[in-house]
C-alpha cells in the first residue's frame, strides 16, 4: 500500500513538473475548448470543401476533428507539448483522420494557404499570433478566437454564452 501511494505521488509530481516545463516554453496552459463552445462555433461557420483550416496551439485538435466532418480540404494543427501532441497524433491515426498534428511551434509555420485559423490561447499570445497571421494570410481569411479579442480590430461576429464570460469572436483579415 505504501509503495502504491508513493508511486502515485511520484507520478503526480512528474505530471506537474511536465506541465510546468511546457508552460515555461509556451506561456499558455493546456485547456481544452469545451464542446458547447465548439458546437456553437460550427453552427455559425460556413466551411467549404476547399478551405484549409489551421488550429494554432491545437492541443488534441478537437476543432480540426470537427472541421473534418465538414470535409475541409487541409486540416493542420500545431502543438508544443509533446505528450498532448502525440496523443492527438495517435487519435488521428486510430480514426484514420486527415487531421495532421505537428509537434511544432506555430510561430515557425507558414500560414499563407490558411482560409480559417482557430485560436484558443492567452491574450498576449493571441496579439503576437495576430501580428504573424495578418502578415502571412490572404485577405478574406477567417480568424476565430475563443475568449480573447484581437486588439484594434473589429470582429465580424461575436458569439456569447449565457451565464458565462466566454465568447467567440470571428475576424476577417
Ligand atoms: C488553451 S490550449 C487550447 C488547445 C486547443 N486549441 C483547444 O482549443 O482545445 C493552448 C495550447 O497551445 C499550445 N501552444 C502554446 N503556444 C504554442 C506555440 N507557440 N506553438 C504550438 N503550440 C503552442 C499549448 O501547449 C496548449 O496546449
Amino acid at each position: 500500500m505504501f509503495y502504491f501511494f508513493l508511486s502515485l505521488i511520484l507520478l503526480l509530481l512528474l505530471v506537474l513538473a511536465y506541465n510546468i516545463g511546457v508552460y515555461y516554453f509556451t506561456r499558455v496552459p493546456h485547456v481544452r475548448s469545451k464542446n458547447s463552445r465548439l458546437e456553437k462555433i460550427f453552427a455559425n461557420l460556413d466551411i467549404k470543401k476547399t478551405d484549409n483550416v489551421y488550429e494554432l496551439g491545437c492541443g488534441t485538435a478537437e476543432f480540426l476533428f470537427l472541421a473534418e466532418k465538414y470535409q475541409a480540404a487541409k486540416l493542420y494543427g500545431y502543438e508544443l507539448s509533446p505528450l498532448i501532441c502525440w496523443y492527438g497524433q495517435i487519435k488521428a491515426s486510430l480514426r484514420k483522420s486527415r487531421v495532421k498534428i505537428k509537434c511544432q511551434d506555430f510561430f515557425k509555420v507558414d500560414l499563407k494557404d490558411a482560409d480559417i485559423v482557430y485560436l484558443f490561447l492567452v491574450n498576449n499570445v493571441v496579439q503576437k499570433a495576430w501580428q504573424k497571421i495578418k502578415k502571412e494570410v490572404k485577405p478574406g481569411t477567417l480568424v476565430i478566437v475563443l475568449n480573447d479579442e484581437i486588439e484594434g480590430l473589429e470582429a465580424e461576429k461575436v458569439l456569447k454564452f449565457p451565464q458565462t464570460e466566454a465568447k467567440v469572436s470571428f475576424y476577417r483579415v
